[in-house]
């Protein structure tokens, strides 16, 4: 326990993000909260930063010009390119904490032939894979043949969340197996993961670790589909739901014992420093969980259900990870259902227009809106400024009050060409 109070720089401009922000704003223990560069709603919680999370100086520089206690880094890529280890560096940022892994441990997620390599060593049950590069293609078709379809190739490194194929045949997966060796991911596929196919229903579960002990989070389910029914492709997400039915005590004392643990003790062994979050992307197959994928940060549109059920402190939390006394923390989950509804831009996940004015903010009643891609324009108005542009989050007794009260919500709010699935959490009891 601690009564200090802190000033807290959050790192990304998402609705994570601003679900995060929300979050955090209502601790006793923040004093300032900033964000960068945050976007049109994350300025409820705090002030905007006009800095770039990749730009490393400029962060440093703002966590010294407003006296920065805790650096909170939302997305992945800082961290992949090494953030963590940046600031450790630095002589005048000694005693800045950092939620977000060492860009070792962040390999997780920037390189999926590390994280299989990670899991296979200590024994986490995951989908058989084989890495293939442009010397070893011969073996790849091999692999491929002996798999039964559908085929998953994977490109090694980041890919904006699109580096995954899925395809129905073997020549289809040989084709695209050698474009994606020929750069169709530019240097992200220069290595490919080709793994086998696992049949069943996803969800993700988010891990908090001090790098000895961690802490489950609500377990949620997102939909990753445009179209209702999981049909047509893939976005950064539509919507999401926590609980997730299945994920009972169960299959989640599988997963701790399975998963959880073998990867913090696995980060331990490799030597690989984490002190954040860690999502595991599991596939429930049978009753059994296997790891899909992990991430080193939260999950969107995960999170914007995630942070809304959880009834710690998360400025106490996360004090208590960066200080490694994350053991001493209780876990409290609100018991409700919380849903959120994903507003999108027409046209999207292809091309989309932005700009388009945002009304009926105002009279949202019972429901939280997390912004995503949303700006203010020269004259000062809300406008939408991506693809996914407003979170509607909302709890309910069920699944289904929590979304019939999003859906009311997202009757009042406007904006050209608005598009959302009515089907969210529709595959869960
Ligand atoms: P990833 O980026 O690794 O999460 O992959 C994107 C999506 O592809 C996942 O959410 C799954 O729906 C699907 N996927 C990935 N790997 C597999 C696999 N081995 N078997 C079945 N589906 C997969
Ligand atoms: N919702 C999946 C992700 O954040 O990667």
């Amino acid at each position: 326990m601690t009564n200090e109070k802190v000033n807290i720089l959050l790192l990304g401009s998402g609705g994570r993000e601003c679900a995060i922000a929300w979050k955090l704003s209502q601790s006793q223990l923040l004093n300032h909260l900033f964000i960068a560069p945050g976007n049109a709603g994350t300025d409820q919680y705090g002030q905007n930063l006009n800095i770039k999370p990749l730009d490393f100086e400029a962060v440093a520089q703002a966590v010294l010009d407003h006296k920065v206690d805790m650096l909170v880094v939302g997305n992945e890529d800082p961290l992949v390119a090494g953030i963590a280890d940046y600031f450790k560096g630095r002589a005048d940022l000694q005693g800045v904490r950092v939620i977000g892994p060492s860009r070792l441990g962040a390999q997780l997620e920037g390189s999926k032939d590390f994280a299989k390599g990670f899991m296979e060593r200590n024994g986490i049950p995951t989908a058989k894979y084989f890495s293939v590069t442009a010397a070893n293609i011969e073996e790849g078709y091999k692999f491929l043949e002996a798999q039964k379809p559908p085929y998953v190739l994977k490109a090694d490194g980041l890919a904006a969340g699109k580096g995954v194929l899925i395809v129905d045949t073997l020549d289809e997966a040989k084709q695209e197996l050698r474009q994606m060796l020929g750069g169709m991911f530019g240097k992200s596929s220069a290595t490919v993961v080709i793994e086998q196919f696992l049949k069943g229903i996803e969800c993700s579960v988010f891990v908090l670790t001090d790098g000895v002990s961690y802490r489950v989070l609500p377990v949620a389910k997102d939909y990753k589909r445009i179209g209702e029914n999981e049909q047509g492709l893939n976005t950064g997400g539509m919507g999401s739901v926590s609980p997730v039915s299945f994920a009972n005590d169960a299959f989640m004392a599988k997963v701790r014992e399975r998963i959880i643990e073998p990867t913090i003790k696995g980060l331990q062994k490799e030597q690989l420093p984490y002190c954040g979050f860690v999502f595991l992307g599991l596939i429930n197959v049978e009753g059994d969980p296997y790891v899909i994928e992990y991430n080193v940060r939260m999950g969107d549109p995960e999170t914007e259900v995630v942070m809304p059920r959880l009834q710690n402190d998360l400025v106490e939390m996360l004090l208590a990870t960066a200080d490694g006394h994350l053991a001493d923390t209780r876990i409290s989950i609100d018991p409700r259902y919380a849903v959120t509804v994903m507003m999108v831009s027409g046209g999207y996940p292809e091309k989309y227009e932005k700009g388009k004015p945002i009304t009926g903010l105002d009279a949202v009643d019972g429901s939280v809106v997390f912004h995503a891609g949303t700006a203010r324009d020269a004259q000062d108005r809300l406008v939408t400024a991506g693809g996914r542009v407003l979170a509607v989050t909302s709890y309910g007794a069920t699944k289904q009050e929590a979304l019939d009260q999003s859906f009311a919500n997202i009757a009042k709010i406007n904006f050209d060409k608005k598009y959302f699935r009515r089907d969210i959490g529709f595959d869960l009891k």
